[in-house]
């Protein structure tokens, strides 16, 4: 017997959401398929793992957890001012990119508000506005995989409360060429905030990238810049990420809408050692650099069509139902995420892991 429940307890809004498809943890997928893990490749995670600097770190804050952290992260706030030449009052911590991304919504959305995206996008683009009845246009991108430019600008005509949108970007892979993100901020209205959410921003290879931050101060326009430890610092189960932003206004009001001991001492930690141990950094953004060349190539000669990646996994063609493919992979041992979006229900997202991962994963369509 269950409770009741009342069936208006729930917001509409809430209600009509679907469920997050947040991939399934490997104590999870052992209980569910009872064969152990060989590929974990549907969370973008890194396979090399943290900086050991960051293990070492988490484990000397562990002793001092009877403490709440501080709330205000001023020591990661500091380096991260320090590593960006920003101001310090211009940056917030998250419990994860994820975070900030509620956050910058519930500060700044009213129901009937309008946000811009585009499509494929990160699920938590929309779902945040969504859950406070705003309605979300998504400009498909173009055939080449490019940015859609001119469908974004035509948008923007209409002043959204939010654009946003992650370069490089997940699912798709590619990265937004300066050019293009100038014209997309030069036609964004002062009252649209533009939330630019760069969370692979470090795999884009060097003469691809350009300072967001710089052509975002410059145009004195209101944005939010997002950046996480969970992908090339490989502390996605510590959860940190941070928003660096155009006003200290802005930090003050997503303080408000965010937890305020949102960010444990272990991450905060582990993030304040990760940034500086550059050396590592290096060792994963060359390896996944290197294997979605040959990931996308070898998927290229078996027929599945690639989307251009500068990031640390590849969206691709499944010529069939996703959703099957990755349920057949997963009787194998592979972890892939099959995407539900509409109309990408043929493609599938699959992270770089380290070679002998990719080779499983490789193996394992070669005989579908
Ligand atoms: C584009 C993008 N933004 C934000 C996030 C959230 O990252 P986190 O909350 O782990 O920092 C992700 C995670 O997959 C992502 O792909």
């Amino acid at each position: 017997m269950s409770e009741p429940f009342p069936s208006d307890l729930i917001r509409t809004e809430v209600a009509n959401l679907p469920d997050y498809n947040a991939g399934l943890s490997l104590d999870r997928f052992k209980a569910a398929y009872g064969i152990d893990c060989l590929a974990k490749l549907d969370s973008n995670e890194s396979p090399l793992g943290p900086s050991p600097r960051a293990v070492k770190a988490m484990q000397h804050a562990a002793t001092g957890v009877a403490r709440y952290p501080d709330a205000g992260n001023t020591h990661l706030r500091g380096l991260i001012a320090k590593s960006l030449g920003w101001h310090e009052d211009r940056i917030i911590i998250g419990n994860g990119s994820e975070d900030l991304i509620g956050a910058m919504f519930r500060a700044v959305i009213r129901p009937q508000d309008n946000v811009v995206t585009i499509c494929p996008s990160f699920g938590l683009h929309e779902f945040g506005a969504l859950t406070f009845g705003a309605t979300v246009t998504k400009i498909p991108f173009n055939d080449d995989w490019s940015f859609p430019v001119a469908g974004l600008c035509d948008a923007l005509q209409a002043k959204p409360r939010v654009l946003v949108f992650s370069s490089p970007s997940n699912p798709a892979g590619p990265a937004i060429t300066e050019m293009e993100f100038r014209q997309v901020v030069a036609a964004t209205d002062p009252a649209t905030l533009i939330c630019f959410d760069e969370a692979y921003v470090e795999f884009i290879e060097p003469r691809k990238r350009f300072d967001a931050l710089a052509i975002l101060a410059e145009a004195q326009k209101p944005f939010i810049v997002l950046r996480t430890f969970s992908k090339a610092y490989g502390l996605a189960g510590a959860r940190v990420g941070y928003g660096i932003t155009s006003d200290a206004r802005n930090i003050k009001a997503l303080m408000k809408t965010r937890n305020p001991f949102g960010v444990n001492a272990m991450a905060a930690a582990a993030a304040a050692q990760a940034i500086g141990d550059t050396a590592h950094l290096k060792a994963v953004t060359d390896l996944a650099t290197l294997e979605r060349q040959r990931v996308s190539d070898a998927l290229n000669l078996k027929g599945f069509e690639c989307a251009p990646s500068q990031t640390n996994f590849i969206f691709f063609n499944t010529r069939g139902p996703a959703h099957v493919l990755a349920e057949n992979l997963r009787h194998k041992g592979v972890l892939i995420k099959a995407w539900q979006e509409a109309p990408f229900g043929h493609w599938a997202r699959v992270t770089m892991g380290t070679p002998a991962e990719n080779d499983t994963f490789l193996d394992a369509i070669s005989k579908e």
